[in-house]
């Protein structure tokens, strides 16, 4: 971790997850986002966090600022070199869940942020990236 708008922040255990909370949150306040929509990408970060220690065991959350015309964003890329998902689509699906969850991790992340993707091979790894924007002033 260097500076607050970008950095990387390994993922294994549970208490990495206060850790990427709190960088996550030290990002968007700084980038001026809402208090509204810093809890948005706070929550949208969690769950993709608990994703990787619950499926993969381990990975990476990166973040940095982004700039593009009138606003300014932030980047969340969630990477990881665990079992992949097969069917994106399905894992997308409100209430698929392949581990008994509630299966709403994945649609809710995408609903809490504005831009998503997923990448992801099977035996390979997933990269879940997810951005946020908001008007400069
Ligand atoms: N990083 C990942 N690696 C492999 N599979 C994943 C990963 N993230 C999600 N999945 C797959 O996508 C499914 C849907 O994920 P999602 O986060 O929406 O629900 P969940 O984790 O099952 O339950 P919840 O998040 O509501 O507790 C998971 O059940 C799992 O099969
Ligand atoms: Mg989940």
């Amino acid at each position: 971790m260097t500076d607050l708008l970008e950095g990387e922040i390994g993922i294994a255990t549970e208490s990495d997850l206060v850790v990427a909370r709190k960088a996550v949150r030290g990002a968007a306040d700084s980038l001026g986002f809402s208090v509204t929509d810093v809890t948005r990408i706070v929550t949208a970060a969690s769950e993709l966090t608990r994703n990787i220690f619950r499926y993969a065991g381990t990975g990476v959350m990166r973040w940095h600022r982004l700039e593009r015309g009138g606003s300014l964003g932030l980047e969340l890329t969630f990477a990881d070199d665990g079992p992949g998902i097969g069917d994106i689509e399905q894992a997308m699906q409100a209430g698929f869940s392949s581990s008994g969850g509630l299966g709403l991790g994945l649609p809710g992340a995408k609903r809490l942020m504005d831009e998503m993707e997923i990448a992801s091979e099977v035996g390979k790894g997933t990269t879940v990236t997810v951005r946020k924007w908001r008007r400069k002033a």
